[in-house]
C-alpha cells in the first residue's frame, strides 16, 4: 500500500476547551491532564488508512487565547479539514462557536470540512451545553456533530476520522472531476483507446493505491 494522500487539519476553538488534549490522545493514545496554553501553533501527524488508501494527517493545534488569532489566519486557508472544539462544561466557550465560524467564512476554503465537537462530555453534572442544542446548531450549518471526552477516549477516533472521510471523499470527487474533464470529446479512432482506459481507470476507482 502506498501513501496518496495528506490532509491537513485545524482544530480552532476558544482557550481551555481541550483542543490540544484531544489531539494528544488521536496521535499519543494518552491523556496528560494538566493544562498548558498553546503557543502560536503546533503540529502533529498520525497516519491512518481510508478506503484501502493510506492519509498522512497533519493537525494543527491552534492557540485559542485571544492575543495569537491574528497569526492564525493565515493558516485557515491552507486546510482540508477544520475540528471545531467548544466545551460541554463552559457555555461560553459555545456562544462563541458563532464567531470561529465567522473566522471560517472569512480565512478558510469555502469546501472545507468542518466538524463541530463538544468535548468534555465525561464531565457528566457539570454540563452546561443541551446535546440537542448543539445538534440543530450543527444541522444549521449542515456540518457534523461529535461530542467527545479527552480523558476517556469517547469518540476521539470517531471524531478524527470522520473529519478525514470528508476530505477524502471530497478529493476523490475532485480527482474524479478533472479525470472526467479529461477524456477527450470527439470521436477519432485514435482517441478510442484513451476514452477507453480512462473509463476503465474511473470504474475501478483508480486514484488510490
Ligand atoms: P489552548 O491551548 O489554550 O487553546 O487550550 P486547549 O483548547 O488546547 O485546552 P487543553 O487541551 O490544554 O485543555 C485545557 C484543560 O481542559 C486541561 O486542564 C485539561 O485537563 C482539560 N480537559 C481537556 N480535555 C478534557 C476532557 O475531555 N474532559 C475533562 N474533564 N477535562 C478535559
Amino acid at each position: 500500500m502506498h501513501e496518496r494522500f495528506i490532509f491537513k487539519i485545524l482544530m480552532l476553538g476558544d482557550a481551555g476547551v481541550g483542543k490540544t488534549c484531544l489531539l494528544q490522545r488521536f496521535t499519543n493514545k494518552r491523556y496528560t491532564g494538566y493544562y498548558k496554553c498553546t503557543i502560536g501553533i503546533e503540529m502533529m501527524v498520525r497516519d491512518i488508512e481510508i478506503s484501502g488508501c493510506k492519509v498522512k494527517l497533519e493537525i494543527w493545534d491552534t492557540a485559542g487565547e485571544e492575543r495569537y488569532r491574528s497569526m492564525m489566519s493565515s493558516y485557515y486557508r491552507q486546510v482540508d479539514g477544520i475540528v471545531l472544539v467548544f466545551d460541554l462544561t463552559r457555555r461560553l466557550s459555545y456562544c462563541h462557536v458563532d464567531y470561529w465560524i465567522e473566522e471560517i467564512k472569512k480565512y478558510a476554503s469555502s469546501d472545507v470540512s468542518i466538524i463541530l465537537v463538544g468535548n468534555k462530555c465525561d464531565a457528566f453534572g457539570d454540563r452546561q451545553v443541551h446535546q440537542q442544542l448543539a445538534v440543530m446548531y450543527a444541522d444549521n450549518l449542515n456540518i457534523p456533530y461529535v461530542e467527545a471526552s479527552a480523558v476517556s477516549g469517547y469518540n476521539v477516533d470517531r471524531l478524527f476520522s470522520k473529519v478525514s472521510v470528508n476530505v477524502f471523499d471530497q478529493r476523490i470527487n475532485h480527482m474524479q472531476l478533472l479525470e472526467l474533464e479529461s477524456i477527450p470529446r470527439g470521436i477519432h479512432l485514435r482517441d478510442e483507446k484513451t476514452l477507453a482506459t480512462n473509463k476503465l481507470t474511473t470504474r475501478l476507482g483508480g486514484f488510490c493505491c
